[in-house]
C-alpha cells in the first residue's frame, strides 16, 4: 500500500467488503480518497470486488479478514502494523445468520454460537487487533454494524441468534467507547435499516442507503457523538 499520507478519510478496513453493505462502504470509502481495505473471507470473492471496483475507476486493496479466525485476526493485526502503519476507520460489518427460520424456544444453540462467533467476537477480536493502530491515529472511528434486532427495547420473539449477537455487539460498544475516549476513538454501532442484499432479501431500501447510514459514524467530527447507537443520524433506543 502506498506510503504517501492518505486523503478522504485516510486508511480505512471494512470487514465483510466483498459483498452487500460491506461492498458499498469500500466503494464510497474509495470514491472519497481513502485508502480502503477491503476485507473478504473468500479472497477470490474478494478479489472479484477489488476488480469490479477498479472498472469504477475505484481503487481498494483486497486482505483475506475471516473474523471467525482468531488466528488469522491476529496476524491481521501484525500485517496491518508493517503494511501500511496506519489505521484511521474500522467498521465491523461482517456478520451471519440472520435466523429468521428459529425462535428462541427451540434455538438451535450451535447457531447461536456460530452467531456469537462471527457477530460479537469476530468484531471484538478485530478492534483488539486494530487498536494499537487506532490509537496512534489523529481521527480513529471503529464503527460497528448492528441491527435493530439487537435493540432490547424493541425486542420480542424470533430471530434469536442473530438478535441476542447483535444485542451484545450494542454492549460491547457502551464497554469500547468508555475505555478508548480518552484515546480520541469514536465508537459507535449503526443499523443500516432493512437494506436488499442477500442477507435482507427483497424488499428492504437499497444498499447505497444502507451504506450512507454508516458512512455517517465514519464521517462524525472530532467532537461527535461516542458510545451511541444510530440509525440515518439519528440515536435509536438500546
Ligand atoms: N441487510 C439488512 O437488512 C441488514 C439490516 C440490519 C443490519 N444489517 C447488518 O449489516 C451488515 C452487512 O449486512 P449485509 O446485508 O450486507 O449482509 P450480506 O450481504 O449477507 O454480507 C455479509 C458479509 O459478511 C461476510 N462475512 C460473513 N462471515 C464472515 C467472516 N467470518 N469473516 C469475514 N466476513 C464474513 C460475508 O462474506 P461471504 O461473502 O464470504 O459470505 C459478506 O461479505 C451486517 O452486520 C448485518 O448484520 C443488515
Amino acid at each position: 500500500m502506498s506510503t504517501e499520507v492518505p486523503r478522504g478519510h485516510g486508511v480505512a478496513l471494512v470487514t465483510g467488503g466483498n459483498r452487500g453493505i460491506g461492498l458499498e462502504l469500500v466503494r464510497r470509502l474509495a470514491g472519497r480518497g481513502s485508502s480502503v481495505i477491503l476485507g473478504s473471507r473468500d479472497p477470490q470473492k474478494g478479489e472479484a470486488a477489488a476488480a469490479e471496483l477498479r472498472g469504477e475507476g475505484l481503487q481498494a486493496e483486497m486482505r483475506a479478514v475471516d473474523v471467525a479466525d482468531a488466528a488469522g485476526i491476529e496476524a491481521l493485526g501484525a500485517s496491518l502494523e508493517r503494511d501500511p502503519g496506519r489505521l484511521d476507520v474500522l467498521v465491523n460489518n461482517a456478520a451471519i445468520h440472520y435466523d429468521t427460520w428459529q425462535t428462541g424456544v427451540d434455538a438451535d444453540v450451535d447457531v447461536v454460537r456460530e452467531a456469537l462467533e462471527t457477530n460479537l467476537l469476530g468484531a471484538w477480536r478485530t478492534a483488539q487487533a486494530c487498536l494499537p493502530l487506532l490509537r496512534r491515529s489523529p481521527r480513529a472511528r471503529l464503527v460497528n454494524v448492528s441491527s435493530g434486532a439487537g435493540s432490547i427495547t424493541g425486542m420480542g420473539g424470533g430471530t434469536p441468534a442473530y438478535s441476542v449477537s447483535k444485542a451484545a455487539l450494542n454492549a460491547l460498544t457502551r464497554i469500547l467507547a468508555a475505555e478508548l475516549r480518552n484515546d480520541g476513538v469514536l465508537v459507535n454501532a449503526v443499523c443500516p435499516g432493512w437494506v436488499a442484499t442477500d442477507m435482507g432479501g427483497a424488499g428492504g431500501r437499497p444498499v447505497e442507503n444502507g451504506a450512507a447510514s454508516v458512512m455517517w459514524a465514519v464521517e462524525l467530527p472530532d467532537d461527535g457523538p461516542t458510545g451511541g447507537f444510530f440509525r440515518d443520524g439519528r440515536p435509536v433506543d438500546w
